[in-house]
């Protein structure tokens, strides 16, 4: 189509006309006048129609197109603060080109259920499209800064035949009769790679068969992992700091209007800037098991309560006005807030469930445990910036950590938890680089040392201080747009109950 003109190119073609090629959004009429929203890839923009300024019959036929239907619009472009997008259509000429009734996803409620059945639709929603945009952002942000420092990027296996990241999350293949699995973590391998190109990254699907139906987990999810030879901890954190503050500034210079219709918190994102917060494993505990974090749980449970009251008493309003009656975009417009009300309402009645557990869970934490999911939200609640959590205690940890030389029951680690209750979006390490020791830690997992001869052979041929991390992109993308699950922030989430489509 020679002549299609982009939705983000309108601000070209003030006064000169062009035709959209898109899809109805949403429609109404008053009367003589069409007003039709439509969806074109790039945004959305109003397209006004005039009666008589069109044929009567095509006035008629737009006028009774339904939802989704697509079509192509002609019109002149008109600069209009108030219109969605700054621009405006006023319309010469359309052709519909596939007229469409009752489309399954409307204005009103939808359950989360319903919406993942219908995900090949419900990725055209403003929602989706605007995670889609940041999502390709971060990737486009990943690439760029490994590649723009220096890093070689080397395409790891899928099919595997070692464990990176413990045995009981391995998805199994048979691969023609012999038993393989799905890779976990490209890591091992790039640790070969870095001895070779220095400085190197990986980037592609990884499959854990994790048995955790909760907002942080997928069973198939993107991760970017890059690998250096001669680094140390504190090497590590610099160049994970600088990489996420990287990959916000690159959303924030080409997503923010996707960001405000998010939701996102802008302002924290405009802040983040490196040094990032420091502590240790052991400085986490001490905060876990503190009466600060006991009085901030308290304080947070009747934050939850005094919110849910208001909330209840909002929804209450709008179903007294719902009832009334009213306009049909009126109506449209109390829908939808109910809807979200109700969402909202939601969420706060499971934080007020989980929040005495949370509370008691980080009360009675001890020392040598993996932080879990709540105390890694708790911990993150109290920055406003990502903080790193280093050293952590050996057995909670994978095998190929580098114990650390002032206290061999923790090793050279760190997760990376982004702000604001969070959590963990990074974990990485120094990798242990001595023969011995890593033949012993293979031992005590239980694997087949046999299976990790070339690995151990990096131990034995030029071996050398290096490590590295990886970043879970579902995550980074749920983090920054302020999206609760990290289902939303991959176009065909793959999860431990469900495979929808
Ligand atoms: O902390 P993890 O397990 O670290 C590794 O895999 C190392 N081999 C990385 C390395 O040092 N090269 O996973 C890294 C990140 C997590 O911080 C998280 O963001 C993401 O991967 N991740 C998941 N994302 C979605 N669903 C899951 N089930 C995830 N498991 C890990
Ligand atoms: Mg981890």
């Amino acid at each position: 189509m020679h002549n299609k003109t982009y939705i983000c190119d309108l601000k070209d073609h003030v006064d000169k006309e062009v035709t959209l090629f898109g899809w109805l959004y949403r429609g109404r009429s008053s009367g003589k006048v069409l007003f039709l929203v439509v969806r074109a890839g790039t945004g959305l923009c109003q397209c006004v129609v005039e009666k008589g300024q069109i044929p009567d019959e095509l006035f008629k036929e737009l006028k009774r197109l339904g939802q989704e239907s697509s079509l192509s619009i002609t019109g002149t472009v008109r600069a209009e603060d108030r219109s969605v997008g700054g621009y405006e259509l006023a319309a010469t000429g359309a052709e519909v080109v596939c007229q469409t009734n009752d489309y399954p996803i409307t204005p009103k409620e939808h359950g989360v259920d319903f919406l993942l059945k219908h995900r090949h639709l419900h990725l055209r929603s403003q929602r989706q499209w605007c995670i889609g945009r940041v999502r390709h952002t971060v990737i486009d942000a990943i690439r760029r800064f490994f590649n723009d420092d220096g890093f070689t990027l080397i395409d790891t296996p899928i099919f595997t035949a070692i464990a990176g990241e413990g045995e009981q999350t391995l998805f199994k293949v048979d691969y023609f009769g012999e038993p393989l699995h799905l890779a976990q973590t490209g890591q091992l391998y790039l640790e070969s790679a870095a001895m070779s190109f220095g400085k190197v990254y990986c980037f592609g699907p990884t499959f854990r068969a994790e048995k955790s139906k909760t907002r942080r987990h997928l069973t198939e999810f993107w991760m970017v992992e890059p690998e250096v030879a001669y680094i140390d901890l504190a090497g590590l954190l610099e160049l994970a700091e600088n990489f996420v503050s990287f990959i916000a500034e690159q959303v924030l210079k080409n997503n923010r209007s996707e960001l405000e219709t998010l939701g996102s918190d802008i302002e924290a994102l405009e802040k983040l800037k490196p040094p990032f917060y420091r502590l240790s494993y052991t400085e986490a505990v001490d905060i876990l098991t503190s009466e600060k974090t006991k009085k901030f749980m308290t304080e947070e449970f009747c934050g939850f309560q005094k919110d849910k009251e208001q909330a209840e008493a909002k929804l209450a309003e709008l179903e007294k006005q719902q009832s009334a009656g009213g306009k049909k975009w009126k109506m449209e417009k109390i829908a939808k807030e109910i809807t979200e009300l109700r969402a909202e309402l939601g969420e706060l009645e499971v934080k007020i469930e989980n929040n005495p557990r949370h509370a008691q869970l980080a009360a009675d934490f001890r020392w040598g445990k993996d932080l879990g999911g709540s105390d890694e939200t708790i911990i993150s609640l109290m920055y406003d910036k990502p903080v790193f959590v280093t050293h952590y205690p050996k057995e909670a940890k994978a095998f190929y950590m580098k114990t650390y030389q002032g206290n061999d029951k923790v090793v050279e680690n760190f997760d990376m938890l982004a702000p604001s209750g969070f959590g963990e979006i990074i974990g990485g390490s120094v990798r242990e680089d001595d023969h011995d020791t890593l033949l012993a830690k293979i031992n005590d997992q239980g694997y087949e040392a046999e299976n990790y001869q070339w690995y151990l052979d990096l131990r034995k041929y030029g071996s050398v201080p290096h490590g590295g991390f990886g970043l879970g992109v579902e995550r980074t993308v749920a983090w920054l747009t302020g999206e609760k699950h990290i289902r939303q922030c991959i176009a065909f989430p793959r999860m431990m109950d469900k495979v929808y489509i």
